[in-house]
């Protein structure tokens, strides 16, 4: 078993696999997108396969691909295959907008996928438009009722902002009335690509939570699972469940079981560093296996204790503006 250097045990990585997407969410991108990373300079599938077989030997059990969005990689269902099939990863997941899933869920089934999360921040097609800068929704809303027919584990992750989406707070809440399904309303991070349109959370996980319970006076609190990001709730009655994710506050780095991998080969060891260690040039000049896991523990071993020591890290000149495409969430 990996653990850090608080005590805090190390079983989850998130891969992501490209920076790239078709879709231009305004909390992630600009809108004329951002400078895409070279192909060469990318992890190569083979790369990626040595780093997280090497790190399912040590102790990492569960994997989450992520992106950008991740089928805008060619090859992308035959590599998360091969990725199932590597010994010691029990559990894979996978984050995606799902404008490019539809029709696919028996194939992610085959594969394995222990459950989806879909980024779907509102139920109206025109405020869709607004947010994705693109036209997507009837797509990404055929994938939710395929997911979800093809009873696959499904959390619609939404980015909760002011002026945008919050007429579709109660409308998403009410999803989970019909769908046994986790809505996971998640705080506002500066991972924009441009840090321009970023003035003070205005939705914290605290006002996300009065407003529902404004609603639903007998909203329930249930439990979290383990390393969850998200506090859940229940209206009672309804079939599934709603999370809300303090992701600005960074209220759950105390159980932080994650590692990043980012498409250019950075180890990230907490969402908000700056990247602690080149895992491509490492390998590109000929490391070993041994020395790739000396590494690892290394980085373990100098783990920032939360969210807020990671940042400070950083120094103030490189403030936290990069794309979540670049970093996968
Ligand atoms: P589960 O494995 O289902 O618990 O999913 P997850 O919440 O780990 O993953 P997902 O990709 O769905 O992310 C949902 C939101 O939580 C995104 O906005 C992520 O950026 C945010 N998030 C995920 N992990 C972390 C983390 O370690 N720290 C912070 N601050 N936010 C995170
Ligand atoms: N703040 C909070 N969450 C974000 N995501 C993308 N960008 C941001 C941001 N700036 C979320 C998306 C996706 C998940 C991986 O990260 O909703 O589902
Ligand atoms: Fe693409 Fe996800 Fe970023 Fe939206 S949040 S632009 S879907 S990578």
């Amino acid at each position: 078993m990996l653990y850090d250097n608080h005590g805090r045990i190390i079983n989850y990585v998130r891969l992501a696999v490209t920076d790239r997407c078709n879709l231009r969410c305004f909390y992630c991108m600009p809108e004329e997108g951002i400078d895409y990373i070279p192909r060469k300079e990318l992890l190569s599938y083979e790369e990626m396969e040595r780093v997280i077989a090497l790190l399912a030997s040590m102790g990492i059990s569960k994997l989450r691909i992520t992106g950008g969005e991740p089928f805008v990689r060619k090859g992308m269902l035959e590599f998360m295959q091969r990725l199932s099939e590597i010994e010691g990863i029990e559990q894979m997941h996978l984050t995606t907008n799902g404008t490019l899933t539809a029709g696919m869920v028996p194939e992610l089934k085959r594969i394995g996928f222990k459950s989806i999360n879909l980024s779907m921040d509102t139920l109206d097609k025109e405020r869709f438009f607004q947010i994705t800068r693109r036209d997507y929704f009837d797509t990404v809303w055929q994938t939710f009722e395929e997911l979800v027919a093809g009873g696959i584990t499904t959390k619609i992750n939404a980015v909760v902002m002011e002026g945008k989406n919050i007429d579709d707070l109660i409308p998403m809440a009410e999803l989970t009335k019909k769908y046994p399904v986790n809505v996971r309303f998640i705080e506002e991070m500066p991972f924009n690509g441009e840090g321009s349109h970023y003035p003070t959370l205005e939705w914290n996980s605290r006002k996300i939570v009065s407003y529902l319970k404004e609603h639903y006076p007998k909203l329930e609190k249930i439990p979290d699972p383990k390393h969850s990001t998200s506090a859940n709730y229940k209206i009672p009655g309804y079939q599934g469940s709603i999370g809300v994710i303090a992701a600005f506050s960074r209220s759950f780095c105390g159980s932080c079981n994650r590692i990043r991998l980012t498409p250019q080969g950075m180890l990230k060891t907490c969402l908000y560093d700056n990247g602690v260690f080149n895992i491509k040039d490492f390998i590109r000049n000929g490391a070993t296996d041994e020395e790739l896991k000396g590494a690892f523990l290394s980085a373990l071993g100098n783990r920032a204790k939360d969210g807020f020591e990671a940042e400070r890290r950083r120094g103030f000149d490189r403030p936290v503006t990069e794309s979540m495409s670049t970093i996968g969430g």
